[in-house]
């Protein structure tokens, strides 16, 4: 694992075995926001139940936190992680400071895992190191999901019509899904899953993403 410089400036990880970057190779921060906060927090209200697939640097979850302060909605996040990201390269990455508040990316990034810790009136945080394809969740348990795997081709025993399914039992009615990725098998995967789709603008000039809507 290494750090990459992305055209806007910051910092990703890049994966040599895998060929693979942990965010867009054209603007991490841009691409967390669009892609789960505008495309995502924003089309759900008041306090909400987050699951996101893939805690990785910790940058969603930043985000999240700072938004969900910044709009006085109360977010319990819960993350899955099974290969944690070393320290070092998590202070390296340099998140903390270039969203301008240090204390809370470290709070999110120490916090233990395997519980729920509170951390701050806004944000409830529980990591875990469950791998998708075995945690179990509970029916109609979150309001919004970031599925933030490794790409279809990559991962792609993360992108399938058995995980998706699995995935829409746990959201709530009227929850959303939202990932980067607009691949046609995953269009397929989660349409059959029972979600409804929407495919806006991805981020940073990206044609697509993809909004799986439970609309039931
Ligand atoms: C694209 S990165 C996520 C980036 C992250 N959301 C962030 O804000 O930095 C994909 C993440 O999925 C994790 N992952 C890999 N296999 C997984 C699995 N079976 N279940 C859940 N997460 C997995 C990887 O370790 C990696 O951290």
């Amino acid at each position: 694992m290494e750090l990459q410089q992305t055209t806007t400036g910051e910092f990703t990880l890049y994966i040599p075995s895998m060929d693979e970057t942990y965010h867009s190779r054209n603007g991490a921060i841009s691409e967390a926001k669009h892609v789960f906060i505008k495309e995502g927090m924003n089309r759900t209200q008041g306090n909400i139940r987050i699951l996101e697939i893939g805690f990785g640097t910790g940058l969603n979850a930043m985000v999240t936190a700072q938004h969900a302060a910044d709009t006085n909605r109360k977010v319990f996040y819960h993350t899955l992680e099974p290969f944690q990201v070393p320290y070092d390269l998590i202070q390296k990455i340099g998140y903390g400071a270039i969203l301008e508040d240090e204390s809370l990316f470290a709070e999110i990034h120490n916090a233990a895992w395997e519980s729920a810790f509170k951390i701050n009136e806004y944000f409830t945080l529980h990591k875990t190191t469950q791998k998708l394809e075995y945690v179990q969740l509970q029916d109609d348990a979150y309001d919004l999901i970031f599925f933030d795997a490794f790409a279809p081709k990559k991962q792609p025993e993360l992108w399938n019509e058995s995980i998706f399914k699995k995935l829409y039992k746990a959201t709530r009615s009227n929850g959303v899904l939202t990932t980067y990725s607009a691949a046609g098998q995953l269009k397929r995967d989660l349409k059959s899953a029972g979600y409804t789709l929407e495919h806006p603008p991805g981020a940073n000039g990206k044609r697509e993403m993809t909004v799986a809507l439970k609309q039931w």
